[in-house]
């Protein structure tokens, strides 16, 4: 099989998953009995574990030798550090949402092969918006292409953000908020890193930050973004790897200035 061919396999095996998953989602919302912490405001549902479940057993039985680092711990029993290929996969971002029945979630499914992230599909149940990326060969919302916002400014921009489970983090992150709300049209926090990246991707916002944060809420987004015109990087401005634990994406317009918007946003004496 060419390599090409084997990644439009992949690709439908990961678009399969997501949609079966999304299905099964979406029919619990407002149903589902379980709500375990696993912090102090991090929660977890049965739905998030049998979402997982689903998109494990899924890859086993169609891809013997992928690994799987998914947020809830479920593995293919390949070891991520010796696969090729790795499925990194959040089966519901955006659970808090989920759980309070607040239509704004996704299932994230990112597959790296040697490293590289090669695919991105994100679904949106509520919406019924199914985003796929591929490296090199742009990004499509329900089959239709998709691209990155022209705003060139940052005083002309929308942004998104997330805030993190740990409160010391929390504290940090809005006070850099409050300094760049000053600096951009407005700042949205809407409880997803996985949609609000790939929002970015789709044009509907200009910039997205969050550090820090897990791989697998931004891997598949960041994929999906960098395919529809993106640039994806760390605060600082490194390039973006896929097993990463911060990302800043922007439309590349108002990356620098952003990114100077974030490293001058921090008061003396905040943690
Ligand atoms: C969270 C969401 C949220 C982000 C947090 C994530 P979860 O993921 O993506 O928007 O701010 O950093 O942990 O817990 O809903 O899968
Ligand atoms: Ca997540
Ligand atoms: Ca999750």
């Amino acid at each position: 099989m060419s390599a090409h061919a084997e990644l439009d396999r992949v690709e439908a095996t990961a678009i399969a998953l997501a949609l079966d998953a999304g299905r099964l989602i979406r029919d619990q919302v407002g149903r589902h009995t379980t709500v375990e912490f696993k912090g102090e405001i991090d929660l977890v549902t049965e739905v998030d574990k049998a979402s997982e479940a689903l998109i494990a057993n899924g890859i086993s039985a169609a891809w013997p030798g992928h690994a799987l680092l998914g947020e809830e711990g479920s593995t293919t029993g390949v070891p991520v550090e010796h696969a090729e290929w790795v499925w990194i996969v959040d089966p519901i971002d955006g659970t808090t949402n989920f759980a309070h029945g607040y239509p704004h979630f996704a299932v994230s499914i990112a597959i790296a092969r040697g490293g590289v992230g090669e695919i991105g599909v994100v679904y949106d149940p509520s919406r019924d918006e199914l985003f796929v990326g591929r490296r090199g060969q742009g990004s499509r919302c329900n089959g239709h292409p998709i691209a990155v916002s022209k705003t060139a400014a940052l005083g002309r921009a929308i942004l998104a953000t997330g805030f993190s489970y740990d409160r010391a983090y929390r504290h940090r992150q809005i006070a850099q908020w409050i300094s760049l709300h000053d600096h951009c049209q407005g700042i949205r926090r809407e409880g997803s890193a996985a949609l609000g990246v790939t929002w970015l991707a789709a044009g509907r916002t200009d910039g997205f930050y969050e550090a820090p944060i897990n791989p697998w809420d931004i891997a598949a987004g960041a994929v999906i973004a960098e395919a529809a015109g993106a640039r994806v990087t760390s605060l600082g401005g490194q390039d973006y790897a896929i097993f990463d634990r911060e990302i800043l994406v922007t439309n590349g317009l108002i990356h620098t200035e952003l990114q100077q918007a974030l490293a001058d946003s921090l008061p003396v004496g905040v943690p």
